[in-house]
């Protein structure tokens, strides 16, 4: 198995993106597998839908990696969202207390209600299967200043002390490798969908969640389908409803 993680590692002051960098790297040279692109700061920095990552300079780990899972389907690409946000809580595992860490669906890693850090995922396609896939990751370590985000937690916040960027980026990065070279070798799609499950923020409780147009309605989060619906079961009639990233809102 390769051993990725810090060998071709682009460490930068102040970027854009680490996505956007590293996406260029990829359409304009051959850049090994595993490429990651660190910095210290970014000016841009991209979150889901759209929005915008903001963090202190220094004091997070903002990077992307580059793969290339031309054996995952176009179709199947949440496989890949399962082996980032999986391989980030197995690493956070060793260092912060394992009780309070899940993965909120479909792409937040969290500590008990607080999300610490997500993954935005840019992949590009071949015919029928990913080519390239830029994988993004913000994770709040040493900040413990989040005025406007009530929601958002740091690694300082839960523990009380200082973390090493570069010792976290190397076990995270080692994390995700792993989880990846596995997937790669087995195609065993059900043991990352048991352990995504597993780590579920939610699951099997029953919740006030909102829908797409922020109308509440009672529901129990069962689980992920193969497309990377969030399986929902609706109280009263006990069916199980589907949700798309942008139909489903909870905290
Ligand atoms: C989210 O939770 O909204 C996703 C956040 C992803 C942020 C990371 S920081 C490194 C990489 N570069 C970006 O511009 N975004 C991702």
């Amino acid at each position: 198995m390769p051993s990725y993680t810090g060998t071709k590692l682009i460490h930068l002051d102040t970027v854009t993106s680490t996505n956007d960098y590293a996406k260029a790297l990829v359409q304009n040279q051959n850049v090994p597998e595993g490429t990651v692109v660190l910095a210290d700061q970014q000016t841009q920095g991209k979150g889901q839908r759209g929005a915008s990552w903001v963090a202190e300079k220094g004091k997070n780990l903002t990077f992307s990696m580059v793969y290339y899972p031309s054996f995952i389907q176009a179709q199947h690409q949440f496989l890949l969202n399962k082996v980032v946000t999986l391989g980030i809580v197995y690493g956070l595992k060793n260092i912060l207390p394992n009780h309070g860490l899940s993965i909120k669906w479909p792409n937040d890693v969290y500590y008990e209600h607080y999300k610490l850090g997500g993954i935005l995922l840019e992949n590009t396609l071949e015919g029928n299967y990913l080519s390239s896939s830029i994988i993004g990751i913000g994770l709040n370590v040493n900040q413990t200043d989040f005025n406007q985000l009530p929601k958002a937690t740091s690694f300082k916040l839960v523990t009380n002390h200082t973390h090493q960027l570069k010792d976290l980026l190397q076990i995270i990065g080692g994390e995700i490798e792993d989880k990846y070279f596995k997937l790669k070798s087995s195609l065993d799609t059900q043991a990352l969908k048991d352990e995504y499950e597993q780590h579920l923020f939610l699951k099997d409780q029953w919740r006030t969640l909102k829908d797409g147009k922020h109308n509440p309605f009672k529901g129990k989060i069962k689980g992920v389908d193969e497309l990377g619906h969030l399986m929902v079961e609706l109280a009263g009639d006990g069916t199980i409803q589907r949700f798309g990233f942008k139909e489903i809102q909870f905290d």
